[in-house]
């Protein structure tokens, strides 16, 4: 006797119409919580005023919170290896990314009046020329402020601190006192500064998840650092981060 096939007629096409729902679904699902973020926009050269767009941040990956923290170390010194454009988008929108419709960001404000502002030099990037950039939350977008390599400026402000020309790029968060004093007063001012150190923490747990290495700088003439990134004057610098490879 003819052994019975497993499935036939019916419960045959059910078992394939319901593996090919099942093999869709973990597509999809892969897609969603995939590791890999969005495509990396290409870039030539940038002129002074000129925008351009970041490539989109990612939201999951293989570090915990828990993880980062315990890991994270203040380190000065880097390889020569550049970063990625991916690698810079990332930790800027660490450090004030939109993460809300209303205009929510990763790190809290006073009064969510967002008086922070953020620059970065960038020395060795992939697909970016050196000069100075300012960051725009709002549309995660990066502006060229001022053409050249400011690394080398930026730690003779920095009292002549190596990490911070050794970096492949350098943050530099910089506070607008005025946005949080109108309404709260000489107070406000502390607030800004607390509002410094929430934002570059960001940096340092995106950093190590990112496998960089940071330091925050505090020592350094302000007045210098305003002048070699081309400050406008209500901005004061209050923290540069070098990051790069670690070496
Ligand atoms: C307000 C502040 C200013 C700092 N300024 C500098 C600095 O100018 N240069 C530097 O190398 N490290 C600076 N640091 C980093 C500290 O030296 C570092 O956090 C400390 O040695 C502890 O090491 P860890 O961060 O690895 O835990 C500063 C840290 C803070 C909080």
């Amino acid at each position: 006797m003819p052994a019975r096939p497993f499935v036939s007629g019916i419960g045959g096409v059910l078992l394939v119409v319901v593996a090919i729902a099942l093999v869709f679904t973990v597509l999809v699902l892969h897609e969603m919580n995939s590791l890999e973020p969005a495509a990396v926009e290409t870039t030539g050269r940038i002129e002074v005023g000129e925008r351009i767009p970041l490539p989109s941040p990612r939201t999951v990956s293989e570090t915990s919170v828990e993880n980062a923290l315990a890991q994270r170390r203040s380190v000065r010194v880097y390889s020569d290896a550049s970063l990625s454009l991916l690698d810079v988008a990332q930790l800027l929108w660490a450090a004030q990314g939109i993460t809300a419709p209303g205009g929510g960001r990763t790190a809290p404000s006073a009064g969510a009046l967002y008086p922070l502002e953020l620059y970065v030099a960038i020395g060795a990037v992939d697909e970016l020329d050196t000069g100075v950039y300012r960051y725009w939350p709002e549309k995660h977008e990066l502006e060229k402020v001022k053409a050249g390599d400011a690394r080398a400026a930026l730690a003779a402000a920095a009292l002549n601190q190596d990490c911070v020309e050794d970096a492949a790029i350098d943050l530099v968060l910089a506070g607008v006192y005025e946005r949080t004093t109108e309404r709260y007063g000489d107070r406000g001012i502390q607030y800004v500064h607390l509002e410094a150190g929430h934002a570059a923490q960001n940096v340092y747990l995106q950093a190590e998840a990112l496998e960089l290495g940071t330091v925050v700088i505090g020592a350094f003439d302000e007045s210098e650092v305003a002048r070699v990134l081309g400050l406008e004057e209500q901005s004061t610098p209050l923290y540069i981060m070098p990051v790069g490879r670690r070496g």
